[in-house]
């Protein structure tokens, strides 16, 4: 792979996201980022390089570096780095130490803003480099394991400057974690797998925004989808949607198809995997790799084959096997391209806005976890409606009058 390739699929995916392409015309005429160090650990994907388009565009001095080892596509960073001269610090399957020596490169540039996807350099920032902390003005977070991240360390007293959490904003969760994870973590699995979904009986575990887009999608291609959740409220609005639920530990025997989509450690251990059917196959979507204990599979396992690209076959003691896609990590990325460029047009939209109203903002805010402000969340979805070429109603002076009052009833 090229940086030619990469070039290319940078442009094409620039091509689905209006919004952005609108804002990078903002960002030159009036440049809110001008000699603003951006330290960004993101997915190096076409998309990802649009955003850096953006910020660059923007006068931001930006450096970029992976938030997973294995979801850097090496020609977008190639391209990042020749066609746009991004510092990019990010190469396919690195190992965790050269995992954090990138995060550490990329913190070197001394930045005034952080940009995260599951808090990975604020966590770095608030334990190994202290010494950061006087430049930082603020930071913005892209996914739920992040947020979450971010809020324990708020509660603990220790977070030290304020963070926008992009993930909360309507017009990111209810689209990206939503469909965006919904349609691509089937294409990595496919990817991967190329089976066939119709008639399979496929396991989602966590009915949140991710589990529901990946849960409606296994149901599109025909598989028969039992979900597993530990919130009373979401695995009712489960069965309503039409699906079984039941513990995992009960699913487990009737699965083919595993799909972790939790945010949580220790989903599937050694009590579910020594249940499954031979042949089953295992995939997680959430953040981290840590919903599968693979250290139980291995245990379990006498022998370990890839079997072809990201699909790893385990030979159980028990005589069967099971297949792991993407050693665990979250398989979208990994096995396939990420979210489609369409969708992280919100995302990365909210994104660039939360870093312009933090500029904005500098010294004003407290270090906490903000929600992007209302007015940012609702421009990108006007912005993406008129991209979409849609127009809609708006409300009457008395229609308006008559939602905000209370004096007639009945
Ligand atoms: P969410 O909070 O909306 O949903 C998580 C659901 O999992 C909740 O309903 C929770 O009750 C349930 N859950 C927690 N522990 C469980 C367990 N042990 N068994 C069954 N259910 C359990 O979170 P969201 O937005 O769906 O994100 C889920 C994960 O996916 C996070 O790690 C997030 O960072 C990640 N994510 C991944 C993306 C990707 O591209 N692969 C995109 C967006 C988010």
């Amino acid at each position: 792979m090229s940086r030619e390739s990469g070039r290319k699929k940078i442009i094409w995916a620039a091509r689905q996201m209006p919004v952005l392409t609108l804002l990078a015309e903002r960002f030159k005429t009036n440049p809110p980022l001008v000699g603003v160090r951006v330290a960004a650990c993101l997915h190096v994907t076409a998309e990802t390089a649009n955003l850096a388009r953006v910020l660059k565009s923007g006068g931001a001095d930006l450096s970029l570096c992976a938030s997973n080892p294995l979801s850097t596509q090496d020609d977008i960073a190639q391209s990042l780095r020749s066609d746009y001269k991004i510092k990019v610090y990010a190469k396919r399957g690195v190992n965790s130490k050269e995992y954090y020596k990138n995060i550490a490169e990329c913190l070197a540039s001394k930045p005034n803003l952080t940009v995260d996807d599951g808090a990975d350099l604020v966590t770095q920032v608030h334990s190994k480099n202290k010494r950061l902390l006087k430049n930082i003005w603020g930071g913005t977070e892209e996914t739920t394991t992040g947020v979450v991240r971010l809020r324990a360390l708020a509660k603990s007293g220790k977070l030290k400057y304020p963070i926008v959490a992009v993930n909360d904003a309507l017009s990111k969760h209810l689209f990206d974690n939503q469909y965006g994870t919904g349609q691509s973590t089937i294409d990595g699995i496919l990817r991967a797998t190329n089976i066939l979904l119709a008639g399979k009986v496929a396991v989602v575990a966590g009915y949140g925004w991710c589990g529901r887009g990946v849960a409606l999608r296994l149901k599109g291609m025909g598989c028969r989808v039992i979900i597993s959740e530990v919130n009373a409220t979401k695995a009712l609005e489960a069965i309503m949607d039409g699906y079984q639920v039941m513990p995992l530990i009960k699913a487990a025997s009737l699965g083919e198809l595993f799909i972790t989509c939790t945010g949580d450690i220790d989903v599937i251990t050694s009590d579910h995997l020594k249940l499954m059917p031979d042949g089953a196959i295992l995939a997680n979507a959430g953040h981290f790799d840590v919903e599968i204990n693979i250290k139980d599979l291995d245990k379990l396992s006498s022998q370990k084959t890839l079997v072809r690209h990201e699909l790893t076959e385990y030979k159980l003691k028990n005589g069967k096997a099971l297949y792991l896609v993407a050693e665990g990590r979250l398989v979208n990325l990994s096995a396939a391209e990420g979210h489609p460029a369409a969708v992280m047009d919100l995302s990365f939209a909210n994104q660039a806005l939360s870093l312009e109203y933090l500029v904005k903002h500098q010294g004003l805010l407290k270090p906490a976890v903000y929600p992007v402000p209302a007015e940012i969340d609702k421009e990108i979805a006007q912005l993406k409606l008129k991209a979409l070429g849609v127009s809609i109603d708006t409300l009457t002076p008395k229609q308006a009058k008559y939602l905000s009052s209370w004096q007639t009833g009945t």
